[in-house]
């Protein structure tokens, strides 16, 4: 009999370790499909609350629930068996308090098996980071444009524009990676500035729309694919499935419609051979 070996799921401490070398591949799924797809590709997949636009069509990503988190983290955790998945924290599951994060945390990770999660916030969140990862949770950070902040921001604008944000921005990035964050989201800032917050710190730095300087690149693969209508300006189309996908349904709905479509007869008549 022989024994096959299975190949290990990457965990958060390989990411840390990949700091200044290979670049980190991260891409968000939100399905066990896309996860299969996606997952032999990529160190990381993002189960982000972006699903709340993505797939639910919200304004913004304040709507999404620890629930909607889950769900979704047990289907990309069942499309998976390479990549690192890392579960995003919604909105008002974690800034009332440590207490309140730890109890988030605990329930996405027990309830999914996922390997880490990931929250938004820098300086703010490093107390809260440090506590979680002090009781076992892996912690991805968010700094930058933080969508869930659209209340208070305005509108989703690239940050750190003015060099006098800068200072704030690289504080917090500094900030997560000495709380013990295993890697850290840039989200929205120019070239000089990520490759400042990446000289900072030890730990991984994920770029999404803040240029090559960084240790890794995550995107929406939705707004990569050309699924969504509305994409950042930084994201770069490697597919354009939109108009393939219309294609398709005003294919079949001609040939439903014209009575062309090959149904269960085209099945039954090959049985009947
Ligand atoms: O929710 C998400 O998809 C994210 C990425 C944009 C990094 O946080």
């Amino acid at each position: 009999m022989s024994i096959q070996k299975q190949a290990r799921r990457l965990t958060a401490p390989d990411i840390f370790a990949r700091k200044g070398g290979e670049p980190i591949v991260m891409l968000t799924s939100y399905h066990a499909h896309t996860a299969s797809l996606v997952d032999q590709h990529c160190d990381v997949i993002l189960v982000g609350d972006s699903l709340g636009m993505v797939m639910h069509g919200f304004e913004s990503t304040i709507p999404v629930t620890v629930e909607m988190m889950i769900l979704q983290g047990h289907a990309v955790m069942r499309g998976s068996s390479h990549s690192l998945v890392v579960i995003d924290m919604p909105f008002g599951s974690y800034e009332g308090s440590k207490e309140q994060a730890f109890a988030s945390a605990a329930r996405i990770l027990k309830e999914t098996g996922c390997g880490a999660v990931k929250l938004e916030g820098g300086k703010r969140m490093a107390e809260t980071i440090a506590f979680l990862v002090e009781r076992g949770v892996p912690v991805m950070a968010h700094v930058g444009l933080t969508p869930q902040s659209i209340n208070v921001i305005g509108s989703f604008k690239a940050q750190g524009r003015e060099e006098a944000d800068w200072q704030r921005i690289e504080q917090d990035t500094i900030a997560v990676a000495e709380a013990g964050a295993f890697s850290v989201v840039i989200e929205a800032v120019a070239e000089p500035l990520a490759r400042k917050l990446t000289a900072s710190v030890a730990i991984p730095t994920i770029g999404i729309g803040a240029s090559v300087a960084c240790d890794g690149q995550v995107l929406v693969l939705e707004d990569m694919l050309g699924l969504t209508p509305r994409v950042p300006k930084f994201v770069k189309r490697y597919g354009d499935l939109g108009p393939g996908i219309e294609k398709a349904v005003a294919d079949y709905a001609a040939e439903v419609r014209s009575r062309a479509f090959p149904g269960p007869e085209h099945v039954y008549a090959m049985k009947a051979k």
